[in-house]
């Protein structure tokens, strides 16, 4: 049974009113689009608050606690989209391989997958069910959010498989590699239930109520294309295409990827983002005209005066030219300690940017 999606209902494409899903498809908007990856987190006082109560994990399973969260930013900063308050580890703890999110430390995985015989015991995994409180947190937002578009999310399954085979997180994801290089037939039928997975878990999202679903391949940079090519696209491309199948616009997310951009679109997404060591015109030219662009500003730029964050965003926008598909984030997540005034200085200057100017 298919649930018909509201974004399907509703209108033809060109009518659609949100300036980010408008930018998503490459529609004119009256200014750009602005949203922030790791909007909601420790930054914000509010979301410390609730912290002092409950793990990360305790607020993924409280549903009505995700969704204060991922409403948090949305109050406080006015960006044009929310992202659901998750995880893209959550999907480890179905699949049995011990998750904990350890004080200072990050993620940790008790149960890392290193042989065959570990890909094989991973546990069968079904979203609606064994995920069923990312969809209720979903299903709970799409009033509150008041037309706000909701993101939802996953890793992709490179990113996902260095956390499984690490066993946390890694500088030079050495297990990963070597597996890839030595036990290929390892390798493949891990990312193979990895991408099955993921991609049913988007298609789950979407089917709740998710407006937009990204895809987040945060370390797929320490591979060359070659091994991009041949190790994660065609798994990666499974996971996109599920969602894009279901009618919503996907975005499809790395770092350090100048070299790898060409592929990663490729694999899919109608926007990809860039991170800010290439410069946005640069990275978009690479890129073509036929996808859509998210970012680029440094998340480090946030800690400096407002002047300088002034200057360099307008320096992101000029290079953007007001090209319709600019939607405008950081090159990766807001960091810790960010200033939340700064942050929200961003969008405000996003949002008063005329491209003339
Ligand atoms: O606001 C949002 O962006 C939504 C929530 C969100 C979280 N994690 C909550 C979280 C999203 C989109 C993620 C994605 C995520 N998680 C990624 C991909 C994005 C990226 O940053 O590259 C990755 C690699 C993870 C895995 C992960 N989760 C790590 C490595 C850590 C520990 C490091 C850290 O920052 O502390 C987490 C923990 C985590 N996930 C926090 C948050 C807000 C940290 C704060 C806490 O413990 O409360």
């Amino acid at each position: 049974m298919t649930t018909p999606q509201l974004t399907n209902l509703q209108s033809p494409v060109s009518d659609i009113a949100s300036p980010f899903l408008r930018a998503c498809y490459r529609l004119p908007t009256e200014s750009t689009p602005v949203w922030f990856m790791r909007q909601a987190g420790r930054y914000m006082a509010e979301y410390r608050a609730i912290r002092q109560k409950y793990s990360l994990v305790e607020i993924c399973y409280h549903p009505e606690l995700a969704a204060e969260v991922t409403l948090q930013p949305v109050r406080a900063l006015g960006v044009d989209a929310a992202i659901l308050f998750a995880d893209i580890l959550l999907p480890a703890i179905p699949l049995g391989v011990g998750l904990e999110f350890a004080k200072g430390e990050g993620p940790i995985l008790h149960n890392p997958v290193r042989t065959m015989e570990d890909v094989k015991n991973l546990r069968p995994v079904y979203p609606e069910t064994d995920l069923g409180y990312v969809m209720d947190a979903i299903r709970i937002l799409r009033g509150p959010l008041a037309g706000i578009p909701l993101i939802g999310f996953c890793g992709a399954p490179f990113t996902v498989a260095s956390y499984l085979i690490e066993g946390g997180s890694s500088r030079e994801f050495l297990k990963t590699k070597t597996m890839m290089y030595s036990a290929p037939e390892v390798w493949h039928a891990l990312m193979e239930k990895l991408s099955s997975v993921l991609a049913d878990y988007l298609v789950a999202q979407i089917r709740a109520g998710a407006q937009a679903v990204q895809v987040f391949d945060s370390w797929v940079g320490a591979l060359s294309p070659q091994d991009y090519e041949n190790f994660v696209l065609p798994y990666s491309q499974k996971v996109l295409k599920a969602a894009k199948a279901q009618g919503v616009p996907v975005i499809h997310f790395g770092t350090n990827t100048t070299t790898l951009l060409p592929l990663m679109k490729r694999a899919g997404g109608d926007v990809l983002g860039l991170d800010w060591r290439i410069p946005l015109d640069e990275g978009w030219s690479l890129l073509g005209d036929d996808v859509a662009v998210q970012g680029n500003l440094d998340p480090a730029i946030l800690f400096a005066p407002l002047p300088e964050i002034k200057a360099r965003v307008h320096d992101i926008l000029r290079r953007a030219e007001g090209r319709p598909g600019h939607i405008f984030n950081l090159g990766h997540g807001i960091l810790q300690h960010t200033p939340v005034d700064h942050v929200k200085a961003v969008v405000d200057i996003v949002h008063e940017f005329k491209a003339d100017r």
